[in-house]
């Protein structure tokens, strides 16, 4: 009796497990999934798959045209193969981790599938990192600093480059002391072995890539620096995982990543998702402050017990479009390739500055010279015209940028040689905004006839808003 029931429960697990690989396979020969597609994007191609970029707007003279993007570190548009994979994957979506249905186990799969691509993609390897995944950056570290934090007397170094993302999760949490910036607006490695050596720290915050002038960190060194005086690195990926290859490896064991964080909607998959991996053992140590359904094996009157990582950092039902389109927009830089990325990056970032140094009152900050290790972000002001005025003049002709401080407030303000005191004054006084610069971010298919147009449409509006100086006028910083 016994045995018959073992015979037809086994009968009916493999059947339930021959249904569902024909499901995964036939879905992964269907024709919106392009998961197995050997499907070509170049750099030079990959323009034909952006979402969007034709499309035209209405200008303020009324007339129509498709804008220039050059807001890419804010955002990315959506590739067209990462909006089909997301819809395809649709047609087979069920609850993730908690359904009995075929669909749920087929979305189940893929959404831990995914993990290792993530895993792979920043060079980790599952003996010992997990990727669990978040809704952006800000969400990521905030989960991380919740988790790692256990003492408000914990110290957190962190530079002056920092986006407020990785600064304020830990600034509200506990001790933050930071490494200052060099004449050029680098990172001071000096800085920061002093710091280091002078403090106890426990965890070193860093940004893999600037926002604000595209530096890229020597992570690496960072890490060597951080273990040599026994603390961890985490490393802010926002801006380097759509522009440069990123490895949280490095050439010895002292020099790899302990945790790294990152968006999807800044690499060409708007859909809310994003990803932490970190080091298992010490995920497994902590848990975030946020709680509730998919992270505990049991819950009773009196007691809970949680899962390890990732389950313990996934608390309630996950965003399944934002990981199946991060997991398509990997494949897909992937494919186009970090070399030819950088390259491109290289060329729109040369000519982009050579044209803006080439105008009267330009100042571009950062290293103008030696831009090897910039990614596409330039940021600029033409000092005798208010920022703000000359961000709408070029949003009026059509271009998108950023203007103002971006998130990275005691960064600008070192750019910018502005005080607190002076800063403060000017946001006070309400009618001023912040002291700012205007920002220019490549995406992998702008174009360097675009940097062309918009060097002669900079022109323009800069001389528009010399005319128009009594409707914003010039003030130092502005
Ligand atoms: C360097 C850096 N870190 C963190 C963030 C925050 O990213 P998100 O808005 O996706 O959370 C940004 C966003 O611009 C950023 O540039």
């Amino acid at each position: 009796m016994k045995k018959s029931i073992f015979l037809k429960r086994l009968l009916s697990v493999s059947l339930a497990a021959i249904v569902s690989l024909h499901l995964l396979t036939s879905c992964g020969n269907g024709e919106k999934n392009t998961q197995d597609e050997t499907s070509g994007y170049t750099i030079d191609n990959i323009r034909e798959y952006v979402v969007g970029v034709d499309e035209k707007v209405e200008l303020e003279d009324g007339s129509k045209r498709a804008i220039i993007n050059f807001d890419n570190a804010a955002t990315t548009p959506a590739l067209q193969p990462v909006s089909d994979e997301v819809e395809a994957q649709m047609k087979m979506y069920g609850s993730i981790g908690r359904g009995f249905s075929k669909k749920s186990d087929y979305s189940t799969d893929l959404y831990n599938n995914t993990r290792s691509k993530v895993l792979q993609f920043v060079g980790a390897d599952e003996e010992n990192y997990t990727c669990f995944y978040v809704n952006n950056t800000t969400d990521g570290l905030n989960k991380l600093a919740s988790a790692l934090i256990t003492d408000e007397k914990d110290v957190v170094l962190c530079t002056r480059m920092e986006h407020h993302a990785n600064d304020l999760s830990w600034r509200e949490r506990c001790k933050v002391i930071y490494a200052e910036i060099d004449k050029q607006g680098r990172v001071d490695y000096k800085s920061l072995e002093k710091m280091l050596k002078k403090n106890k720290v426990k965890y070193v915050a860093v940004t893999a890539a600037s926002n604000v002038t595209g530096y890229v960190t020597d992570a690496h060194r960072v890490a060597k620096l951080a273990h040599k005086y026994g603390a961890k690195i985490i490393v802010d990926g926002a801006q380097i995982v759509a522009h440069r290859k990123f490895s949280m490896i490095g050439e010895t064991p002292e020099e790899n990543i302990d945790f790294f964080v990152f968006s999807a909607h800044k690499m060409y998959s708007p859909y809310g998702g994003g990803a932490v991996v970190g080091l298992t053992s010490v995920l497994n140590k902590h848990m975030p402050e946020f709680y509730g359904g998919g992270i505990v094996t049991i819950v009773t009157d009196q007691e809970q017990n949680y899962k390890n990582a990732p389950a313990s950092y996934e608390a309630g039902s996950p965003n399944y479009p934002g990981v199946v389109g991060l997991g398509k927009a990997i494949d897909i830089l992937q494919e186009v390739g970090f070399d030819a990325i950088s390259e491109h990056e290289q060329k729109l970032n040369r000519k982009l500055i050579d044209g803006i140094l080439k105008m009267d009152n330009a100042v571009v900050y950062g290293d103008t010279e030696d831009i090897s290790d910039r990614v596409g972000v330039v940021t600029f002001n033409l000092t005798d015209v208010n920022s703000y005025h000359l961000a709408a003049k070029l949003s009026d002709y059509g271009v998108a940028t950023r203007r103002g401080a971006f998130c990275a407030h005691t960064y600008v303000w070192r750019l910018l040689g502005v005080p607190d005191e002076q800063a403060k004054e000017y946001v006070e006084c309400g009618d001023a905004g912040v002291p700012g610069m205007i920002r220019v971010s490549f995406g992998i298919y702008n174009t360097e006839e675009e940097v062309d147009e918009f060097l002669s449409i900079l022109d323009k509006a800069h001389g528009e808003c010399l005319k128009e100086m009594e409707i914003m006028p010039y003030r130092p910083g502005l």
